[in-house]
């Protein structure tokens, strides 16, 4: 039975990245009814940053842990184990302030885990999450993609791989504060790639 993890992040109630996420799980459990859907909406349930007693936290030997320490993991522990049941990662990624949201770079400190989801080797990073596919569905009021400005799309991809999962599919919705018809192209060229992408 396939997985589907969809985390959304948008602060927005209408937002497009979330709705266009939205679409593309439905057009995932059309195609696969028994599928599981998990979502985790970071934006309704932030996590923290990352802080010195979480880290600390990490590093420090599992039987040697204060009961403080012990759940600090015990969240990463929960959100790593989500994340590795997971076959399709589905990515719903508004652009703010030419990054990605503070709470997905939040999820992202939780489930970095060396030993875990990732190690080190002599000849470099191993991600230990392989075998999965995931959909980065990429909302933003300007327009940036293919350029040097879209800092967004490499470090996704590079985390993403970092952690193990290299199959990345990126649909774009660009320009939406750029007036309605903008909106509306970009809009309907998403949903016609997910489509597409769904057949
Ligand atoms: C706090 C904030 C910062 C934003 N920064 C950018 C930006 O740097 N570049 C951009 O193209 N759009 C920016 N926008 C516009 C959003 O990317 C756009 O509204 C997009 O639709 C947000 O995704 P959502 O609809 O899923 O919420 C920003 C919006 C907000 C609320």
């Amino acid at each position: 039975m396939t997985t589907i993890l969809q985390l959304n992040a948008s602060l927005s109630p209408q937002g497009q990245s979330d709705q266009l996420a939205n679409r593309l799980v439905a057009a995932l459990l059309a195609k696969q009814p028994d599928a599981k859907l998990t979502v985790r909406d970071l934006a309704a349930q932030p996590l923290p940053h990352l802080d010195a007693a979480e880290v600390g936290a990490f590093f420090t030997p599992a039987e040697s842990r204060s009961a403080e320490q012990q759940a600090l993991v015990a969240v990463s522990d929960g959100l790593v184990a989500e994340l590795a049941a997971a076959d399709v990662l589905v990515l719903a990624v508004p652009m703010y302030n030419f990054g990605i949201p503070s709470t997905l770079k939040a999820y992202f400190d939780r489930v970095a885990r060396a030993g875990v989801t990732f190690k080190y080797t002599e000849t470099g990073p191993v991600g230990l999450l392989s075998g999965k596919k995931a959909y980065v569905l990429a909302a933003r009021g300007g327009m940036y993609q293919g350029t040097a400005k879209d800092s967004q799309t490499a470090y996704l991809k590079d985390f993403l791989s970092f952690i193990g999962i290299d199959d990345v599919t990126f649909v774009y919705a660009e320009g939406l504060n750029m007036g309605d018809a903008n909106r509306a192209a970009a809009l309907a060229a998403a949903e016609q790639q997910i489509a597409l992408l769904t057949a």
